[in-house]
């Protein structure tokens, strides 16, 4: 079947993949497209990622390619791969492969192969097509394992029974596409999910290869239903053995979506959320200080997101205080240190009419809370000493946002009569 989709291919990328084509051709080698676009094209999914494979040498491939482009690209030896930057898109390419795996949910030997051979190797039907980018069969689907019919019918299929013992993060790959486009894995598939978790095949995976499974699941669009089948299939016992979710757990991973939502439409415009953390947040909240610790380290989360996963039980604490009406300098003091994804979280965990307003209260103000005043120009007007700087500009937040302070000049004013009293209170 000749494909017509890629016609829809941006221009820069079709022109790629005409020089590639007579680059392979000379050179002696067959390249195609494989992986996720091959499947996005067909269902007219929007996709980033090209995947090329090569029967013959990647490197060299795509070394002549990179020569005859002028364009930068990173080798990985071992693997037998390389990445290509041209204009505005990565563009990646692989020696054809097969694989043996030595032992469960370790990372596979590989020897070169055929394309047949680098296929049958993927995880699912729906992801192990390609198409044609050589003289004969330019734009041509190959599939040899039925997975266009499979898209058709919405099905996610392994090629294999041993797929899941070989690599168990595809059970939540599976998930992953399953709720994504809406599809159902297919009798056998789960029937060899259920035995492989039987078989606590999840155990025997590093676990910063589940925590990025995992984290790509939470930025799918609507990650509640993708939570609930990990519970159905799976459960969270991978996180903590005593970990289960309930009712309320699931009323507010909704409250946490609806309130993404809102945050984006009325203030967030120009601030980036790691949603992805909010409703991780949602799930280790129910755990404590120190198991989450203990998580953090062994999935290997970054310094800033173990900071906001942990942080979030003394946050817990300080925040209850704005459950009731207070002064405008306790909101700022206690909101100011915290990551907006915890303000956003709260905002979805209390679900409390003060607090939320008290939220509300401070990220409207949030522009007035910058002020315009630095050290240095406290310093141009000769205050002494500079290590009351710091104390001086977090007065003047308070005081600004109190007498609706606009200019900054009129800052600097206040600023003088704060570095006044500091110094009177300093010496009475
Ligand atoms: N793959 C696999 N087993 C895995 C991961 C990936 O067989 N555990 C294969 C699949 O053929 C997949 C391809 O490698 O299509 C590329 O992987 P990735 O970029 O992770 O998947 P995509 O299918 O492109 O998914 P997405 O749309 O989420 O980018």
């Amino acid at each position: 079947m000749l494909l017509k989709e890629l016609e829809k291919f941006p221009q820069e990328i079709k022109s790629f993949m005409r020089i590639a084509s007579t680059i392979a051709g000379k050179l002696g080698v067959r390249i195609y497209l494989v992986g996720g676009i091959v499947r996005d094209l067909i269902i007219k999914r929007k996709s980033f990622d090209y995947d090329i494979v090569v029967e013959g040498d990647g490197i060299e491939f795509t070394q002549l390619i990179a020569d005859f482009l002028r364009v930068n690209f990173i080798k990985h030896q071992t693997f037998g791969t390389a990445t290509v930057y041209y204009k505005n898109y990565k563009i990646d390419v692989a020696t054809c492969r097969k694989e043996y795996y030595s032992c469960w949910g370790a990372l596979p030997k590989v020897t070169p192969s055929s394309l047949r051979d680098d296929l049958y190797r993927r995880d699912f039907t729906i992801n192990a097509m390609a198409i044609g980018l050589n003289k004969d069969d330019y734009g041509e689907l190959l599939d040899f394992y039925n997975g266009y019919n499979d898209l058709k019918n919405g099905l996610i299929r392994v090629l294999h029974d041993r797929s899941f013992l070989d690599d168990p993060t595809r059970i939540f790959r599976a998930i992953r596409f399953e709720k994504r486009f809406g599809f159902r894995i297919e009798g056998r598939t789960l029937k060899l999910i259920k035995q492989a978790l039987e078989e606590e095949a999840i155990k025997f995976v590093d676990e910063q290869r589940i925590r990025d499974e995992i984290v790509l699941i939470l930025k799918e669009d609507y990650p509640p239903k993708y939570i609930r089948r990990i519970d159905e299939l799976i459960g969270f016992s991978f996180i903590d053995k005593d970990l289960k979710l309930d009712k309320q757990d699931y009323m507010l991973f909704r409250r946490i979506h609806r309130a993404i939502k809102f945050f984006y439409q009325r203030f967030l415009k120009y601030h980036k959320l790691q949603e992805w953390l909010i409703y991780l947040l949602g799930i280790t909240i129910k755990l404590s200080k120190e198991k989450v610790e203990r998580f953090c380290s062994n999935f290997d989360f970054r310094r800033g997101e173990k900071k906001i996963l942990t942080e979030i039980f003394i946050e817990k604490r300080t925040i209850h205080s704005l459950k009731r009406k207070v002064k405008i300098r306790k909101i700022i003091s206690v909101l100011k240190p915290m990551s907006f994804e915890a303000i956003v979280f709260f905002y979805a965990y209390f679900n409390n009419k003060r607090l939320n307003k008290n939220i509300l209260y401070f990220l409207n103000n949030l522009e007035k809370i910058k002020i315009n005043v630095r050290g240095s120009d406290l310093e141009a007007i000769n205050l002494k000493p500079a290590k009351i700087y710091g104390k001086i500009l977090e007065e003047l937040v308070y005081v600004k946002l109190e007498k609706n302070l606009l200019t900054k000049e009129e800052e600097l004013e206040e600023a003088k009569k704060i570095f006044k009293r500091l110094i009177r209170a300093h010496s009475n």
